[in-house]
């Protein structure tokens, strides 16, 4: 299968033909043309991927002709070729969304790269349009990105639950997209146009979140001058976002509990029962169960809530939509920036599936705006990602994972340090670091000492006296896989 189709526009003979070889060689399927005209007339013929555009054409010039593609199809990719002098051109053409600009005369092997950058755009552009138009068409969901299995699977389950009035709980580690989950849910039900009011219940002291939850009478309290309508009230026929509802306070619980049961309460200070109906979303990013068994949480409640669980899968654990999402911010922060379409280098972008993403979606999200926002260039590359993406570039490849590793720290160091010693010393947890990189490299250089000395940048000697301080049995390694291959030779 081809990699990609490729139509090159470009006046010189030599350009095309040569373009048209490589790329062939290279496994696309490249067409030419000689001019514009020529070139849009293939275009209405049959579909590519990425055109490959000499700005300077005779007749009409290749910036005219590029509005003319982005008029045929705005999510085509489009790569300008420049002479040297014409640079400030290829900027102005960023704005028309060229993806990227081959500077005449070029490398083969980085116009292959950026070739591939730009048909994998156009890839990942249609893709989210697809996947977007598909969600939407099967779950009404817009703006929610995800292919993965985990996340099909969540999107089911939420779009079998939406019409109902089921009281749903969303659990999911911070960032996973609780919020947006609850939003959609609202969204999808017949309640969509009547109120959804988030409350987070955490952040507020409790008299004021009952004050706030079931309003109030006049001079209920001090400061009550006026009696007043609670979220509950305002939200009737609507729904109800309890986020953080783990942190509600054991009264609050109780009185939680009676409006899900018998869809009624009263205003503080107030005699009256009013009813409601509103459908009550709670999301967590804990386990609200063992809350339970610890007894923070009350147990009847908890079922209350639990009609329906909707768990949101770390993104860690659905990498598959890391690229997606990737593309889908940057889409947003480029338009919200007023600039052209920006993409990250493959080894950004390796980096960046690589990454376990602790604070997901959200930190995904900052990741792209920071980058975004800290770069004009259109490739943006592994200097733009945050030092906790970057790490394992800086350790040079070593898979280190500091937060797994500082949690299971105080045991190991502490029983290396002798038995008993609780907490680890800054030294000992440095020297469990290096003994782990060191580790890794060797496991990597297949305890080959000389070249993982070389990888870092280190003398022999010195790797040899780290081995032999850290107590790595290197020695071991080595001559006793020579020896299980001649014992098994013999
Ligand atoms: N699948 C997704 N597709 C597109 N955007 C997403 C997706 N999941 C999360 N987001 C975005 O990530 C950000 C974080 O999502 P949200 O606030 O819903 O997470 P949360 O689980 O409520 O986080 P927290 O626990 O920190 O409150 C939001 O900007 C949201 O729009
Ligand atoms: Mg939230």
């Amino acid at each position: 299968m081809s990699k990609g189709s490729i139509l090159i526009v470009d006046d010189e003979s030599e350009i095309r033909e040569g373009l048209e070889l490589l790329l062939n060689t290279e496994g696309y399927s490249a067409s030419s043309a000689e001019t514009g005209e020529a070139g849009l007339a293939l275009l209405d013929e049959k579909p590519f991927d990425l055109i490959l555009l000499d700005v300077s054409l005779p007749g009409r010039n290749g910036l005219d002709i590029l509005c003319e593609i982005r008029r045929r199809d705005p999510n085509l990719s489009v790569v300008l070729i420049t002479a040297y002098g014409s640079i400030d051109m290829a900027r102005a053409a960023f704005k028309s969304g060229v993806q990227d600009y081959i500077t005449k005369p070029w490398s083969n092997e980085e116009l292959l790269v950026q070739v591939a950058q730009a048909v994998e755009g156009r890839r990942l552009r249609e893709e989210n349009v697809h996947l977007k138009r598909a969600l939407k068409q099967r779950y009404n969901f817009p703006n929610i990105i995800g292919k993965s299995e985990k996340m099909l699977a969540m999107l089911d389950l939420v779009a079998q639950v939406a019409p109902s009035r089921s009281t749903v709980l969303i659990h999911g580690e911070s960032g996973t997209g609780k919020e947006l989950i609850a939003k959609a849910i609202h969204s999808a039900s017949p309640r969509a146009d009547k109120p959804f009011v988030a409350i987070n219940s955490g952040s507020i002291p409790v008299d004021l979140l009952e004050s706030q939850l079931f309003g109030h009478v006049k001079g209920a309290f001090t400061s009550a001058v006026a009696s007043k309508k609670g979220l509950f009230e305002v939200a009737d026929q609507g729904t109800v976002f309890f986020d953080e509802i783990s942190t509600i306070a054991p009264e609050t619980q109780a009185k939680l509990l009676r409006v899900i049961q018998e869809r009624e309460f009263m205003r503080l200070g107030g005699t009256e029962t009013i009813k409601v109906d509103v459908r009550i979303i709670a999301a967590c990013n804990v386990q609200l169960i063992n809350l339970v068994r610890e007894g923070r949480f009350r147990e009847d409640l908890f079922h209350r809530l639990n009609v329906i669980a909707v768990p949101l899968p770390p993104l860690r654990e659905r990498k598959l939509d890391v690229p997606l999402l990737l593309e889908h911010f940057l889409a947003i922060f480029c338009k919200e920036n007023g600039r052209a379409m920006a993409r990250f280098t493959p080894a950004a972008l390796r980096l960046l599936v690589d990454y376990d993403w602790p604070g997901n979606v959200r930190e995904l999200e900052n990741v792209v705006e920071r980058a975004v926002v800290l770069s004009s260039r259109e490739s943006l590359d592994v200097d733009l990602l945050p030092e906790s993406v970057r790490t394992r570039e800086l350790l040079g490849g070593v898979r280190l994972h500091l937060s797994e590793f500082i949690s299971e720290l105080p045991g190991e160091a502490g029983s290396r340090a002798g038995a008993g010693s609780a907490t680890a010393s800054l030294f000992q947890i440095m020297d469990e670091i290096e003994r782990r990189v060191i580790c890794d490299m060797l496991e990597r250089t297949e305890w080959n000492q000389t070249e993982a000395a070389e990888n870092f940048q280190i003398p022999l000697s010195t790797l040899n006296q780290k081995i032999k301080r850290l107590g790595i049995d290197a020695r071991r390694r080595g001559p006793a896989r020579a020896a299980e291959s001649s014992a098994s030779a013999t």
